[in-house]
C-alpha cells in the first residue's frame, strides 16, 4: 500500500471556529507541539497551516464543527455543549472537557415580567432562542407550556421589542443582560467546550491522534 492511501499516514484536519474556540484552543495545541502559522482574524484563507505539515486547521461555524468532524470532513473539532446538544452527537466521540469557553444556557426575561408567576399561572410561554432542543427538554421536563421562535444570534432582543417572553441563551459575564435591562431567571446548565474526534477516524488514525488528545487531556486540567 502506498503511504498516499493509508489513512494512519494521512493528514489530521482539525475543525475551530474563530474567536474564543480558535483563541483558547491555542495553548492545548501548543502543548502537543503543534502552533497555526496563520491568523484567522487577518486571513481570509479557511484552510490554515500549522508548523505540523500533517495537521491543517479549518476555520468553520461554531455550530457546523459536530458536522464536519460527523462527516469525517475533519478528524476531530472543538465544540461548545450547547452546540453538541443541539446537534445531537452523532458520529462524535467526545472524550475529552477541554474547560475553555465556559458560561452557562439560562433563561432570561425583561427586568419587569414576573416569570415565576407566569409558570405558576400556567401560562403559555414564548421563548426565543437559538437552542431549541435544550429549551424544548428544559420547559417539557418543567411542565411548561411553550411557543419556540428560532433566532440565530442577538436573542437578548427578542424580549425587548415584544418578539418573545423569554430567551434561552448563553450567560458569562452577564453584562448583555444587564446592558438590555433582562434579568436571569433559571440556570438551565453549565457550559464549556469538549474535543470531539471523528469515530471511524479514531479507529484509523489512532497512532496520529492519541498523542494530541494525551497532550490535550493534561492541559485541559489546568483550565479547571
Ligand atoms: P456564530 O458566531 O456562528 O453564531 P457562536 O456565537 O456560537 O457562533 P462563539 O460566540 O464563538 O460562536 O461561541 C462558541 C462557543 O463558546 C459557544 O458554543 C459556547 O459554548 C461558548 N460561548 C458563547 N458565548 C460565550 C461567552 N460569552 N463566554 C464564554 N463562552 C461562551
Ligand atoms: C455571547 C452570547 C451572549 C453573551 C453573553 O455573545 O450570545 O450574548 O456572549 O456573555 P456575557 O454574559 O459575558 O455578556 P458573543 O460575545 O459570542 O457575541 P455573538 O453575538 O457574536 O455570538
Ligand atoms: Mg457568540
Amino acid at each position: 500500500m502506498s503511504t498516499f492511501s493509508n489513512p494512519a499516514n494521512s493528514q489530521l484536519i482539525l475543525a475551530l471556529s474563530k474567536g474564543r474556540i480558535f483563541d483558547d484552543t491555542m495553548p492545548l495545541l501548543a502543548s502537543a507541539g503543534i502552533t497555526v502559522t496563520e491568523n484567522p482574524e487577518t486571513s481570509r484563507k479557511l484552510i490554515l497551516a500549522t508548523n505540523d505539515p500533517n495537521v491543517r486547521v479549518i476555520i468553520v461555524r461554531a455550530s457546523d464543527v459536530p458536522t464536519y468532524v460527523q462527516y469525517g470532513a475533519a478528524d476531530f473539532g472543538v465544540a461548545g455543549k450547547d452546540v453538541l446538544l443541539e446537534h445531537g452527537g452523532e458520529g462524535l466521540y467526545q472524550p475529552i472537557d477541554l474547560n475553555i469557553a465556559k458560561c452557562r444556557m439560562s433563561v432570561a426575561v425583561n427586568a419587569g415580567f414576573d416569570y415565576d408567576k407566569a409558570v405558576r399561572q400556567g401560562a403559555r410561554l414564548r421563548v426565543a432562542t437559538k437552542f431549541v432542543q435544550t429549551a424544548r427538554e428544559h420547559f417539557a421536563a418543567k411542565g411548561v407550556h411553550v411557543d419556540l421562535i428560532k433566532l440565530y444570534g442577538s436573542m437578548e432582543l427578542a424580549p425587548l421589542v415584544g418578539l418573545s417572553d423569554a430567551i434561552v441563551d448563553v450567560v458569562s459575564t452577564g453584562s448583555t443582560l444587564r446592558a438590555n435591562n433582562l434579568v436571569e431567571v433559571e440556570e438551565i446548565m453549565d457550559i464549556s467546550s469538549r474535543l470531539v474526534v471523528n469515530q471511524a477516524a479514531l479507529k484509523l488514525k489512532r497512532k496520529r491522534l492519541q498523542p494530541i488528545l494525551d497532550a490535550f487531556e493534561r492541559a485541559s486540567r489546568l483550565n479547571n
